[in-house]
């Protein structure tokens, strides 16, 4: 009798060397049922990788609303089907219906640090005096989105007047230098990344 209701034919039906199908073999074993050792889910299209590999079972193969039993044909194998965007849909692409990609900038290792190309996706590349100027240096513009305060990326002005005042000499924009008199000035300047809200 099948439990799984036909749920795995496909990988039932795959054949050993000797031209049988594998049925229940392609995941059991002869030593307990619960043992499914011989399951292989490298072999799926969803290895499970990085941060998944300690992810329990369950936590990704729920039963179906009214069901007990885990159901694992037709999970998702899409990131935002299981993981819910907390940038407050700041980057979901137009075109998507508001749908947030996250492969886009995430691994399945960590969250943080992101993959985000700061010099190919902006039009605000960090170098010169701008590398390794920590993040929330430029990016403290902070919204409520559905009673949650989100950390909004954008806007954030390019205009270096609008982060290091209003007397940099032109030379020194040309240069990308800044002066003592220009980094005071700058220090006093508060709320960087909030200068564009206002409009
Ligand atoms: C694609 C892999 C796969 C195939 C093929 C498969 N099973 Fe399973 N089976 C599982 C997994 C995974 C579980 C664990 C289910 C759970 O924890 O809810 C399981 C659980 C079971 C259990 C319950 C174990 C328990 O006590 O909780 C039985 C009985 C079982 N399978 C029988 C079969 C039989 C009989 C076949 C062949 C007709 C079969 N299975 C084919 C993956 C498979
Ligand atoms: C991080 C999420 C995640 C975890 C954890 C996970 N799986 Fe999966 N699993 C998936 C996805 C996604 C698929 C669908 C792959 C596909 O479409 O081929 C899948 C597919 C399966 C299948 C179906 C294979 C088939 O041939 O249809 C079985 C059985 C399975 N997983 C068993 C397990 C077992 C047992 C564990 C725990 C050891 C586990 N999974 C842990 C995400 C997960
Ligand atoms: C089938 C559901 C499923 C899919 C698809 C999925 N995940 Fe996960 N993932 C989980 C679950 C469940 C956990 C463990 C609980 C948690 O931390 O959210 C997890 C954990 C993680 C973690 C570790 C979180 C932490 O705090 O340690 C990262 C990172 C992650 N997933 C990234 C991704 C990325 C990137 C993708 C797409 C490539 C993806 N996941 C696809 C279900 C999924
Ligand atoms: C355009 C790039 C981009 C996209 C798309 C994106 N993220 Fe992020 N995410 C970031 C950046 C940047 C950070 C801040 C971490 C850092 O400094 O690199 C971050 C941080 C996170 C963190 C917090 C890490 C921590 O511990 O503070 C989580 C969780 C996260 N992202 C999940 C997601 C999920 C889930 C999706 C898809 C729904 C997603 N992200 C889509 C860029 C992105
Ligand atoms: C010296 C200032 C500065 C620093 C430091 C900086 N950024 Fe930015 N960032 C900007 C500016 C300016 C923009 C806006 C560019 C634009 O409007 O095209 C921006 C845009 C972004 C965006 C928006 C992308 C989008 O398409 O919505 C993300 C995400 C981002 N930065 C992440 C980061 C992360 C992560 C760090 C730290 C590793 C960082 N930034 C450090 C100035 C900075
Ligand atoms: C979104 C705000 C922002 C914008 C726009 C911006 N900067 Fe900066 N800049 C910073 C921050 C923050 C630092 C780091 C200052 C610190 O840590 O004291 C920095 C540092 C620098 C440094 C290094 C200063 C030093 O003392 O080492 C130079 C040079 C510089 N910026 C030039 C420019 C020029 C030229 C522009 C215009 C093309 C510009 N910046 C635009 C925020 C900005």
């Amino acid at each position: 009798m099948d439990v799984h209701k036909g749920e795995f034919n496909e990988r039932m039906a795959q054949r050993r060397p000797d031209g049988t199908s594998m049925g229940c073999e392609a995941c059991h074993n002869v030593r307990s049922w619960v043992d499914i050792r011989s399951f292989d889910h490298s072999k799926t299209k969803f290895p499970l990788e990085g941060a998944h590999r300690s992810v329990a079972c369950g936590d990704c193969h729920k039963a179906p609303p009214g069901s007990q039993e885990a159901q694992f044909k037709g999970t998702p194998k899409n990131c935002e089907a299981c993981h819910d965007d907390p940038h407050g849909k700041q980057f979901a692409p137009k075109d998507k219906d508001g749908v947030t990609l996250c492969a886009d900038c995430h691994t399945v290792q960590y969250w943080a640090p992101s993959t985000f190309d700061h010099d190919k996706r902006t039009q605000f590349p960090l170098t010169g005096g701008h590398t390794n100027v920590g993040c929330p240096k430029c990016h403290s513009l902070e919204r409520e989105v559905q009673g949650k305060l989100i950390l909004f990326y954008k806007p954030t002005p390019k205009d270096c007047a609008a982060c290091h005042g209003p007397d940099i000499r032109p030379e020194q924009e040309g240069e990308g230098k800044t002066n003592g008199e220009n980094k005071t000035e700058f220090d006093e300047r508060q709320g960087i990344g909030r200068a564009d809200d206002s409009k």
